[in-house]
């Protein structure tokens, strides 16, 4: 019976090895530790009513007066696919947006500090913000 580690086997081998190798490095950099702050900004004196889940998590249902904040931290994932997503209501209103979007945020903020306002969400830096508009 022949080995299966003939001479045109073993260079295979090493090569699996070493793709498996560099891919293990990707996903070494793709897995961060983020942090999620969500204030309201939405104004009038209204309680926001928070809720935030990914696939695997329900973060729970936050009330947040009206200035106030509150937030939650996670590693992304090794295969990009980190999401959570969150609604947002108001007395009369009522809005989902995403908060995290690994291949949208990964780079855009390790805190992420969203202003919820009437019109719409932005995460907010100390010069400038990125405002999204509300999930359909
Ligand atoms: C906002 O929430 C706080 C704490 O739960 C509550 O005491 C207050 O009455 C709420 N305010 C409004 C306007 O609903
Ligand atoms: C905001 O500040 C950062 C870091 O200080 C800087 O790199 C960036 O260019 C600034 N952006 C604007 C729009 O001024």
């Amino acid at each position: 019976m022949a080995s299966i580690f003939t001479k045109s086997t073993v260079p295979l081998i090493i090569m699996v090895l070493f793709v498996f190798y560099k891919s293990n490095c990707v996903f070494a950099e793709s897995i961060k530790h983020k942090y999620v702050i969500i204030r309201n900004d939405v104004g009038g004196g209204v309680n926001l009513t928070l809720h935030c889940k990914s696939k695997d998590d329900d973060l729970g249902v936050q009330n947040i007066s009206p200035g106030g904040e509150w937030g939650f931290h996670f590693k992304t994932s090794a295969w990009g696919t980190t999401l959570f997503f969150c609604s947002v209501e108001w007395p009369g209103t009522s809005h989902y947006f995403d908060a995290f979007v690994q291949s949208r945020d990964m780079d855009v903020c390790d805190t992420c500090v969203w202003s919820i306002k009437p019109d719409q969400p932005c995460i907010v830096f100390s010069n400038r913000s990125v405002c999204h508009p509300w999930n359909k």
